[in-house]
């Protein structure tokens, strides 16, 4: 079997580096930063392989480019940034990286949710800026989280690992999604609501969709007003799931009382007034970001790729009808 050449868009993980190094011809880039799209439809060419992340869009043009191309394996479990249809068009092969960073993702929920809702950035932001005197009553106040609703947007896996959390709060789930989920029910003894009742009964709100068509802005002012004073929206899906101009007006207004995210509309760019916000906790993008996940979904693109080098279907394939034997 003869050494793929395969171009990885960035560096990952070392021991997911080695794994491809050791049966394929690799490069990397490492410039450590999102390559431009020009270099980008250069680096591809006379590639089998390429090793994509979730900044890259990979679009028809980068397909053209990269002809001979028998797969993209993205690092990451989200996969908007990829055209599957022109891929499948194409017959290339498109991999994910799923299930490794569900529980991750879903604990970086939480980490959010827990921030806001005691403002621990802010306060910490005020201890650094010497302005703390003394313990004071009214000093930083926040809200409770047990006892409290918490409103899931998305029942799927990773949804799904941030409402089994819930319980040891004592907190009452509710969820939204397309179709009510009995396995979600039986975990988290969820209750499916539609999205408006979800916005007008949570304290909590947590977002766990993929971005498609349909939940482009699925948050946006209407949802906005549906939504409790007192409650924190949290977003470690995607950006454009929320429209941002929109939630800066909601946190400006006290239409809501705070947001945790970690997706941005325009990433990396962030919406005008957002980074003003003292109710608002703007991480760049880390819900995945430990050690060992980000280790796991290198192995696990690299092991998509190796699949499709020895002519087997890749374990996460998203166009299995493109494989050929
Ligand atoms: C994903 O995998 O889709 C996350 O956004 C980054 O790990």
């Amino acid at each position: 079997m003869s050494r793929w050449k395969v171009y990885v868009t960035n560096e990952i993980p070392k021991p997911a580096l080695d794994m491809l190094e050791e049966y394929c011809d690799m490069e990397v880039n490492r410039t450590g930063h999102v390559l431009e799209k020009s270099v980008l439809l250069e680096k591809v060419k006379g590639r089998d392989a390429i090793l994509s992340l979730l900044t890259d869009p990979i679009d028809a043009e980068v397909m053209d480019a990269a002809k001979g191309a028998k797969i993209f394996a993205n690092y990451a479990v989200g996969y908007n940034n990829i055209d599957i249809p022109s891929a499948t068009e194409r017959g290339i092969m498109v991999s994910n990286t799923p299930g490794v960073l569900t529980d991750t993702t879903a604990e970086m929920a939480w980490a959010l949710l827990f921030s806001v809702a005691r403002r621990v950035v802010e306060s910490d932001k005020y201890s650094r800026m010497g302005k703390y005197k003394g313990w004071g009553p009214m000093l930083f106040l926040g809200q409770d989280v047990m006892n409290k609703t918490v409103g899931v947007i998305g029942a799927g896996r990773i949804g799904l690992s941030f409402a089994k959390r819930a319980k040891a709060f004592d907190m009452k789930v509710l969820y939204s999604d397309v179709a009510a989920n009995p396995e979600f029910e039986k975990e988290t003894e969820g209750q499916y609501v539609s999205l408006e009742t979800l916005l007008k009964e949570s304290d909590f709100v947590s977002i766990h969709t993929p971005l498609v068509p349909e939940t482009f802005h699925l948050i946006s002012t209407k949802e906005f007003k549906l939504m409790k004073n007192t409650a924190i929206l949290i977003n470690t899906s995607r950006g454009p799931v929320v429209d941002e101009s929109a939630l800066v007006k909601a946190l400006q207004s006290g239409e809501i009382w705070g947001a945790g995210l970690d997706v941005y509309e325009f990433e990396p760019e962030f919406t005008e007034g957002l980074l003003e916000l003292d109710n608002a906790i703007v991480c760049p993008h880390i819900a995945s970001a430990t050690i060992d996940t980000r280790t796991k979904m290198g192995i696990i693109a690299v092991t998509n790729i190796l699949a499709a080098m020895r002519g087997e279907l890749p374990p996460n394939c998203l166009n299995p009808e493109v494989f050929k034997k």
